[in-house]
C-alpha cells in the first residue's frame, strides 16, 4: 500500500518539481547541516515527570521516564531533507542495568531496544548514538521504555546529517589508526595491510559482572591501560543469554558503541561452554548475530568470536557450525572478521590429548576468518606453548583468552611461563585479550574485590597482583 502510493507521487509532475529543485538547492545545505539539539523537557511527554534535582543536565531539566513499561518520551523535530539522520540522546541512568527503549518515527519501529547502559550515578551523563530515516520537515521521534524500570534520564536529543562514516574513536586510537581489520595470510592485517598485534581484556561473564563495565573503567581501560580490544563475554547458559535474549543483545550493543567511542576494537564474544557441542545454540546463534551484524555492519571495529571454548564435541563438528554460522555473519557484514574456537576448551585439540594436525588437515572452508586458543599458564606447558607456535605458523590464530594462573582462572601466578607466551605472542603478532576485567575473588580477576562498586580504576592501585602484571603488558607502545 505505502509503497504503490510512494510511485505514484514520484510520477506526480508538481513532485518531480519539488524533488529536482530539492535536489540542487538542499544537497549544499545538508552538507553543512548543523545538528540541533531538542531538550526533553520540552517534548511531549507520557507517564514521566521533569525534574531538575541531578546536576548536570542542559536546558532546564530532563525527564524522569515513570518506572513502568510503555512511558514514554516523544520529540518533535525538524529535518531540511529526507534520508539518514543521526540521533544522539544525552542522558543518565544511576543504576547498574540497562534501560532499554524502543524508538519509533513517525509511528513506525526504527530501532528496537536501543541500549542506555549505567553511568554510574544520575548525575553522570552520557551519550547514546543510533542512526534513522527522517522525512523531510516534521518528524515525530518517540522513545518508549521496554522495561518495568521505565526508561533512563533523559536530558535531550541532537539530530543531525548522519555522514557516511560511522563517528570515530580519539584521532589517535587503535581504531582511527587500524581501522577495518581483515585477516592476511596467518596474520590479522589492519587498512593499510600492515600486520597486526592487537592486545586488551576480556569481560568477565556480563551476566555476573556488568558492575565491572562502566563509564570509568573504560576509560581506564582505554586510557590508562591503552588497549586495544576490549572482548564482550556474552555467556549463553549459566544465566546468560537464553534467559533473556533481549536484554543481553541490549547490553552487547551497548558495550559495543561504548568500546567505538573510545576507539577501540570490540569483540563480541559468544560464550558457549556448557552444553560445549556449539551445535545445540546455532539457532539462538543465528538470532544473535543477524541482530548484532545488522546494526554495528557500518562500524570498522566490531570483530565476531562465535564459540568461545568448544569442549567435549569433534573438530568435524565445530567446523559444522562455523561454516553454517560465518555465512549467516557475512550476509548482514560482509567484511566483518570472524573468531573460531577450537575443540578441547579452544586447544585444538590439544587438550582433548590429540594434535592441532587434525584442524590442519580439516580446515574451516571460508575467508577472513582466525582460530582462537585458550591458555592458562599454570596449567598449560611446553606443549601447549609449542603448540601455538606451530599452528601461527601454519593458520591465522588469536587468543581470545588466558590468564596468568591455573585453568580455573585463580591459583598462583606463573609469571615466568606466561612472559613465555607473551614473547612469543609479540614475535609472532598473534593478538590476545586476558581473561578478566572483574573484581570477582580469583586471582585472575584483575581488580580487588569491591572495586566495581566504586569508579576509581586508573593506574595500579585498585589492582591484584595479576592485573599490574597483564596491564604493563597492555601498554607498552603498539607497534601500528
Ligand atoms: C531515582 C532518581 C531518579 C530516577 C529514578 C529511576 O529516584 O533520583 O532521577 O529517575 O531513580 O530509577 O528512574
Amino acid at each position: 500500500m505505502a509503497r504503490s502510493r510512494r510511485v505514484a507521487a514520484v510520477l506526480s509532475p508538481a513532485l518531480v518539481t519539488t524533488a529536482i529543485t530539492a535536489a540542487v538547492f538542499t544537497v549544499p545545505q545538508t552538507a553543512s547541516a548543523a545538528p540541533v539539539t531538542y531538550q526533553s523537557e520540552s517534548a511531549t511527554i507520557s507517564r514521566g515527570v521533569v525534574e531538575s534535582n541531578h546536576t548536570g543536565f542542559t536546558g532546564s531539566g530532563f525527564v524522569n521516564f515513570d518506572n513502568v513499561t510503555g512511558s514514554y518520551v516523544e520529540y518533535t523535530v525538524n529535518a531540511a531533507a529526507a534520508g539518514r539522520h543521526s540521533l544522539v540522546f544525552r542522558y543518565a541512568n544511576g543504576t547498574t542495568a540497562s534501560r532499554p527503549v524502543d524508538v519509533t518515527v513517525n509511528g513506525t519501529p526504527a530501532v528496537s531496544g536501543l541500549s542506555f547502559p549505567a553511568t554510574g550515578a544520575w548525575t553522570s551523563w552520557q551519550t547514546v548514538s543510533t542512526n534513522v530515516n527522517l522525512v523531510a520537515g516534521t518528524n515525530r521521534i518517540r522513545t518508549t521504555a521496554t522495561s518495568a524500570n521505565g526508561g533512563p534520564n533523559a536530558d535531550s536529543l541532537t539530530v543531525d546529517v548522519a555522514g557516511t562514516e560511522p563517528p570515530p574513536g580519539p584521532a589517535d586510537s587503535p581504531v582511527a589508526l587500524n581501522g577495518q581489520l581483515h585477516v592476511c595470510g596467518t596474520k590479522l592485517c589492519n587498512e593499510r595491510n600492515q600486520p597486526i598485534q592487537l592486545r586488551g581484556m576480556s569481560t568477565h561473564g556480563i551476566q555476573w559482572y556488568s558492575q565491572c563495565v562502566k563509564s570509568q573503567s573504560l576509560d581506564a581501560l582505554a586510557t590508562d591501560w591503552k588497549a586495544d580490544i576490549f572482548r564482550i563475554s556474552m555467556y549463553i547458559q549459566e544465566g546468560g543469554y537464553e534467559t533473556d535474549p533481549r536484554k543481553f543483545t541490549d547490553m552487547v550493543h551497548g558495550y559495543i558503541e561504548e568500546a567505538t567511542k573510545r576507539g577501540m576494537y570490540a569483540l563480541v564474544d559468544w560464550h558457549q561452554l556448557t552444553p560445549g557441542d556449539p551445535n545445540y545454540n546455532t539457532a539462538r546463534a543465528r538470532t544473535f548475530f543477524t541482530e548484532i551484524a545488522q546494526r554495528h555492519k557500518d562500524k570498522k571495529n566490531v570483530i565476531y568470536d562465535i564459540a568461545n571454548e568448544p569442549n567435549n564435541v569433534s573438530w568435524a563438528n565445530v567446523k559444522r557450525y562455523a561454516e553454517e554460522m560465518i555465512p549467516v555473519i557475512r550476509a548482514q557484514d560482509p567484511d566483518g572478521v570472524v573468531f573460531v574456537g577450537t575443540h578441547g576448551w579452544s586447544t585444538f585439540g590439544i587438550s582433548d590429548g590429540k594434535s592441532e594436525t587434525e584442524v590442519f588437515n580439516n580446515p574451516i572452508n571460508a575467508t577472513n576468518f582466525m582460530y582462537t586458543f585458550h591458555f592458562y599458564a599454570a596449567t598449560h606447558r611446553d606443549n601447549y606453548l609449542n603448540a601455538l607456535s606451530r599452528i601461527a605458523d601454519r593458520v591465522p590464530v588469536f587468543v581470545t583468552e588466558f590468564g596468568t594462573q591455573t585453568s580455573s582462572g585463580d591459583g598462583g601466578n606463573d609469571f615466568a611461563m606466561s612472559q613465555r607466551y607473551i614473547d612469543l605472542m609479540a614475535q609472532k603478532k598473534i593478538g590476545w585479550t586476558n581473561w578478566n576485567f572483574s573484581d570477582d575473588f580469583r586471582s585472575g580477576a584483575v581488580f580487588k574485590s569491591g572495586t566495581c562498586a566504586g569508579t576509581s580504576f586508573a593506574g595500579t592501585g585498585p589492582l591484584k597482583p595479576a592485573g599490574v602484571w597483564v596491564r604493563e603488558r597492555i601498554r607498552t607502545p603498539d607497534n601500528f
